[in-house]
């Protein structure tokens, strides 16, 4: 038996939290301007790129994808590789993701106070963007799922159920509704029409806080909860835990469809 420790891949894990860090204190602080500016209407002092419609996409979008994404991908790839006992899939892969990501969302932060939307809420950036964000996706899917086909034990730690459910349904659930048509370089339309169009995109609304700001979040729990408490993890929990996936996953499908 292989008794040698395997060498965790810690500080990309760090990097996604600095930068989850950073990206809730600049969501946050847009979050304060906005609350103000419903209140006092002329602070969006007369320009284009401070109104409360190009500020809160931004607000959204920062606290959505910069703050729990950015905790959703590296939780889970501490979690992944520490309950796999095995290293990351690919380190240099695990890289890419981190500043594809990055990239993703300083792109967000430049287009959408210059006016560039879909207007699409939760569904804003254009389609270069959308683009990017899916290739980003599939790595860190990638880099996830490798991880688990490494993994030394024989059984999958039901936090990663919960981190695979989040990233193979937002990845579904994003690609349909954005897809669109690109009439120049950063403006598209849905190819939805009417009300196909505020049905698909509220299937994504919906399922995008059942699957991210819940399921991902619900997974790093399953871990990090039993670990600080240092409350052993009991078979109820675990059966509970995965039943609960499934109703998520069942439930947040058939809510919106
Ligand atoms: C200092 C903390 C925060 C402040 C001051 C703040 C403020 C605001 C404001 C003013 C709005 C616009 C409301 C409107 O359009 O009427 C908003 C919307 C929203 N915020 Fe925040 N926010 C904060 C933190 C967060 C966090 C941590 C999250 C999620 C992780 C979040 C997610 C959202 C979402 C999803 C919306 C859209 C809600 C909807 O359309 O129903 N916010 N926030």
């Amino acid at each position: 038996m292989d008794t040698t420790s395997p060498n965790y891949s810690t500080k990309v894990v760090r990097y996604f939290i600095i930068a989850s860090l950073i990206w809730a204190l600049a969501g946050m602080t847009i979050g304060v301007i906005l609350a103000a500016q419903l209140y006092w209407p002329a602070l969006n002092l007369d320009s284009e790129y401070f109104q409360f419609g190009r500020l809160r996409p931004l607000h959204t979008s920062g606290v959505i994808f910069g703050f729990v994404v950015n905790i959703l991908m590296g939780t889970s790839l501490y979690i992944v590789q520490r309950t796999g006992h095995c290293e990351i899939f690919n380190k240099s892969l695990s890289w890419m993701v981190f500043w594809g990501w990055q990239l993703v969302l300083l792109l967000a932060l430049i287009s959408l106070p210059l006016g560039y939307t879909t207007s699409k809420e939760y569904a804003e950036l254009e389609w270069p963007i959308d683009i990017l964000i899916v290739i980003v996706w599939v790595l860190y899917a990638v880099l996830f799922f490798g991880t688990i086909a490494k993994r030394k034990v024989t059984h999958i730690f039901v936090a990663n159920w919960f981190f695979a459910a989040f990233i193979i349904v937002i990845a579904m659930i994003f690609v349909v509704n954005n897809l669109e048509m690109p009439v120049s370089f950063m403006k598209s339309y849905s190819i939805y029409a009417g009300s196909q169009d505020a049905i698909v995109q509220w299937w994504w609304g919906h399922n995008a806080v059942g699957f991210l700001l819940t399921a991902g979040i619900i997974g790093m729990n399953y871990y990090f909860i039993p670990k600080v408490s240092e409350r052993p993890f009991t078979l109820i929990a675990c059966l509970s835990s995965i039943s609960g996936d499934w109703s998520v996953s069942i439930r947040g499908q058939a809510r919106t469809t």
